[in-house]
C-alpha cells in the first residue's frame, strides 16, 4: 500500500465484479434483510423472522463464499447508476476506517437521507470543517477519551437508583422482561443527557422513536415536519434547564450551544443500541456459567462508586462483536482511489457488513463463542475488522460513555440476583451461538443471591 498520487490512492487488493446473480444475492441477502430489520429504529417483528429464518447466519455464509469465489479485493457490484463495493478483507476494513473522513467519508448519501430526517446537523453526516467542530464538540462533551466520565460519579448513582427500581418491580412480578428493563434503560437515559427533572419526559423520547422510524425509510417516504418541529421544541427546553450532573450542563458550558444541542438526538438515539447490547450481554452470562463466575467476582470486589469493570466492560464488548448494532459500516470515497492496479471511481460506496469479520468462522476460533477475553489480552486490537464501535477519526465518540453506563447497570443486576433465561432462544455455551439474538423477546427468572 502506498500514499496519495495526483488524486489518487494505492490501495490493497485488486477489486473484482460480482456476476448479476451474485449482485442479486448480496441485494437481497445481505442488504435487504439488515435494511427491512430497521437500521434506526428496529423492526421487532422483522428481528423476530430474521431470527427464525437465520437471516445473518445466510448472510455471512454468503460473503464467505464470495470471498473465496472473488478473493479478498472489494467486490463491486452491478448497481444501475452507482458503484458500490462490498468489502470482503479485513485490511481493507482497516484501510477504509482509517482513511476516513476522507478520502472515506462516513457521512454516505444514505446515511445522509436518512438521518438528516431528526439529526441534520450531527457529525455522521457532516463533511469538511462543519464535521471537525462538530467532532470535536462530541468529544469533548461525551469526554471520548476516558474511560470514567467526568461526571461518572452522578451517572453511577442515576444507574443504580434505576436498578433499584427495576428490581423491586422485576422481584415482584417474578421475572425481568425486555420491555421492564428498557422502561428503566430510558429513564436512565434521560436522566444522564437532560436531567432528573425529565425522567419521566417519555414524549420526547417517543417521539424521537417516531421519527427514527421514518428514517429507516431512507429515500423513501417523508418526514413528518410537526413531529420534528416538536421534538425540537421539546429538546431545547430540557437542554437549556441545563441541570447540573447532565450532558445538558456540559452543552451550556460548551461555548457552542446550539451546535451541541444539534448533536443530542444522534446521542438519544445511539443509547437504544446501547441498551439492546445491555440486555444481551446479561443473556449470555445467564447462560455461560465461568464468564458470569468472573463478572460476579468483579463485581463483588468493587462499592458503589463509579468504577472500571474491566471484565464486564469485556462482555459488553464481546456482546457487540457478537450481535453489532451497527451492522452496515458505509463509506464513500471522495476522489478517485486505487485498489492494487485498479482504479474505483469518486462516489464508490464501500458496504462493510461487520457480521462478515465479527463471525468469520473460517479465520477466528472464536467466532461464535462468547469470549471476552479477546478484549483484554490484544486479540481484538490485532484485528483490523473487529469494529463494533468503528475506528479511526469515525470512531464512536460515545464508546466510553457506554461502557461505563451499561457495565454499572449489568454491575447493579449481577450484585444482589442471579439469572436464568427463560425465553425461547436459548444460548448455550457448549454450542455456536445463533448469528442473530432479538432482543425484543429476552425473559429472566431472578434468584436473589
Ligand atoms: C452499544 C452502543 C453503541 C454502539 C455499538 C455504537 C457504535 C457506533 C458506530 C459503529 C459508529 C460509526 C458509524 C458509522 O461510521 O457509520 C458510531 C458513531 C457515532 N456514535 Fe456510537 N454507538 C453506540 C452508542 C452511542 C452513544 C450512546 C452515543 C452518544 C452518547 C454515540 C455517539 C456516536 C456519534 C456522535 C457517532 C458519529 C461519530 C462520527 O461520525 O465522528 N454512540 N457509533
Amino acid at each position: 500500500m502506498g500514499g496519495a498520487a495526483g488524486g489518487s490512492i494505492q490501495r490493497g487488493h485488486d477489486p473484482s465484479e460480482a456476476s448479476m446473480l451474485d449482485t442479486l444475492r448480496v441485494a437481497t441477502e445481505i442488504m435487504a434483510p439488515t435494511v427491512a430489520t430497521g437500521v434506526i429504529k428496529r423492526r421487532p417483528r422483522v428481528m423476530a423472522a430474521n431470527e427464525k429464518l437465520g437471516a445473518d447466519r445466510n448472510a455471512i455464509e454468503l460473503a464467505q463464499q464470495l470471498r473465496e469465489r472473488y478473493g479478498p479485493g472489494p467486490l463491486r457490484l452491478r448497481m444501475p447508476g452507482r458503484s458500490v463495493a462490498l468489502v470482503l478483507s479485513a485490511d481493507d476494513v482497516g484501510t477504509l476506517l482509517a482513511g476516513s473522513p476522507d478520502p472515506f467519508t462516513p457521512a454516505s448519501d444514505e446515511k445522509r437521507a436518512s438521518l438528516a430526517r431528526f439529526q441534520p446537523h450531527g457529525a455522521l453526516i457532516s463533511q469538511g470543517s462543519a464535521r471537525t467542530r462538530r467532532r470535536e464538540i462530541n468529544e469533548a462533551v461525551l469526554d471520548t477519551p476516558k474511560p470514567l466520565h467526568r461526571l461518572a460519579a452522578q451517572f453511577t448513582t442515576t444507574v443504580r437508583e434505576e436498578g433499584d427500581q427495576l428490581l423491586l418491580a422485576a422481584d415482584a412480578d417474578g421475572e425481568l422482561s425486555w420491555s421492564a428493563f428498557n422502561r428503566a434503560w430510558w429513564r436512565v437515559v434521560r436522566r444522564v443527557v437532560l436531567g432528573d427533572a425529565a425522567r419521566d419526559a417519555e414524549t420526547v423520547t417517543d417521539l424521537l422513536a417516531s421519527l427514527r422510524r421514518s428514517a429507516n425509510w431512507a429515500y423513501l417516504g417523508r418526514t413528518d415536519t410537526d413531529a420534528r418541529e416538536e421534538f425540537d421544541r421539546g429538546l431545547r427546553r430540557h437542554v437549556d434547564r441545563a441541570e447540573q450532573g447532565s450532558l445538558a450542563a456540559l452543552i451550556a458550558d460548551s461555548g457552542d450551544s446550539d451546535e451541541a444541542t444539534a448533536q443530542v438526538p444522534h446521542w438519544l438515539f445511539a443509547f437504544d443500541a446501547a441498551g439492546m447490547a445491555a440486555m444481551r450481554t446479561l443473556a449470555l452470562l445467564a447462560s455461560h456459567p465461568e464468564p458470569a463466575r468472573r463478572a460476579t467476582a468483579e463485581v463483588d470486589k468493587v462499592d458503589e462508586g463509579p468504577a472500571p469493570l474491566p471484565y464486564l466492560r469485556a462482555c459488553v464488548l464481546d456482546t457487540v462483536r457478537l450481535w453489532p448494532t451497527t451492522p452496515a459500516l458505509l463509506r464513500e470515497s471522495t476522489l478517485s482511489t486505487m485498489w492494487g492496479e485498479k482504479p474505483m471511481p469518486p462516489h464508490t460506496t464501500f458496504l462493510i457488513y461487520t457480521p462478515l469479520f465479527h463471525r468469520d468462522s473460517r479465520t477466528l476460533p472464536y467466532a461464535d463463542r462468547f469470549s471476552p477475553d479477546i478484549w483484554l489480552d490484544g486479540t481484538a486490537r490485532r484485528n483490523p475488522a473487529l469494529v463494533p464501535f468503528s475506528d479511526g477519526a469515525g470512531m464512536c465518540p460515545g464508546r466510553n460513555l457506554v461502557l461505563l453506563l451499561v457495565s454499572t447497570m449489568l454491575a447493579r443486576l449481577l450484585e444482589s440476583h442471579s439469572y436464568q433465561l427463560t425465553s425461547d432462544t436459548r444460548l448455550d455455551s457448549e454450542q455456536p451461538l445463533p448469528a442473530t439474538l432479538d432482543n425484543f423477546t429476552l425473559r429472566f427468572g431472578l434468584t436473589p443471591r
